[in-house]
């Protein structure tokens, strides 16, 4: 396993890169200000640009760490910051890392995040040497399952009020890629 960090990522639609603080007007209007974006999410939906400029300030300093990986989504059309997604736990000795995601409304429904999740699996697994990548939604969030079936994870099974989001506690269902389903 490699520690190199949150690396620049190109896709057809996307270009996935470290955040700088100018990203906080983005971040904040596109997203995080959004209660029906942070529905089924664990933070609480940002109140003023300034929380998001502070968050983006607790992340950029954490670029240093060849652990961290947390990419900002810009969708090339445009230049904006429309979403995130990053490692949220990583296990170096599994060398097994999980996933979260979150994309501003107005970009839903494109297949934008299954774009960006099969990138970073892709980054996880072929520069970074991880033999696990896995993600777990609310039960009553299957948006995202949908995302983790388009970007090719595998559904494992459900674990009963196992997390805690914004609507309480929840079933989690996990999906999971592994080396060897990716021959
Ligand atoms: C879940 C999320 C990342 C999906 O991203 P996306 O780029 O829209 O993904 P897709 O375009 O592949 O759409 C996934 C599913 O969302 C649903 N969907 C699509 N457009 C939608 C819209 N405008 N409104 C509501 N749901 C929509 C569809 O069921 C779609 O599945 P389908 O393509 O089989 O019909 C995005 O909805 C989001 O950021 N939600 C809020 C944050 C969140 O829940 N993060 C995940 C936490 S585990």
């Amino acid at each position: 396993m490699r520690s190199i960090g949150t690396g620049t990522l190109e896709t057809e639609r996307l270009i996935l890169r470290q955040y700088t603080l100018a990203d906080a007007e983005d971040m904040y209007s596109n997203w995080a200000s959004d209660p029906e974006v942070t529905k089924f999410l664990t933070w609480p939906t940002h109140t003023s640009p300034d929380v998001s400029k502070k968050v983006l300030e607790d992340w950029t300093a954490q670029y240093s760490d060849g652990g961290f990986y947390n990419w900002a989504i810009v969708l090339k059309a445009t230049g904006s910051v429309i979403g995130n997604i990053s490692v949220v736990r990583l296990n170096s000795a599994a060398e097994a890392a999980d996933v979260g995601y979150a994309l501003g409304r107005a970009f839903w429904g494109r297949g934008i995040m299954p774009e960006a999740l099969k990138a970073v699996i892709a980054f996880l697994f072929d520069e970074v040497g991880l033999s696990r990548v896995a993600a777990c939604h609310d039960a009553n969030n299957p948006n995202s399952g949908r995302v983790m079936d388009k970007a090719g994870m595998k559904y494992e099974g459900t674990l009963r009020q196992a997390g805690h989001n914004n609507q309480g506690t929840c079933d989690e269902v996990w999906h999971s890629v592994i080396k060897s389903d990716r021959v």
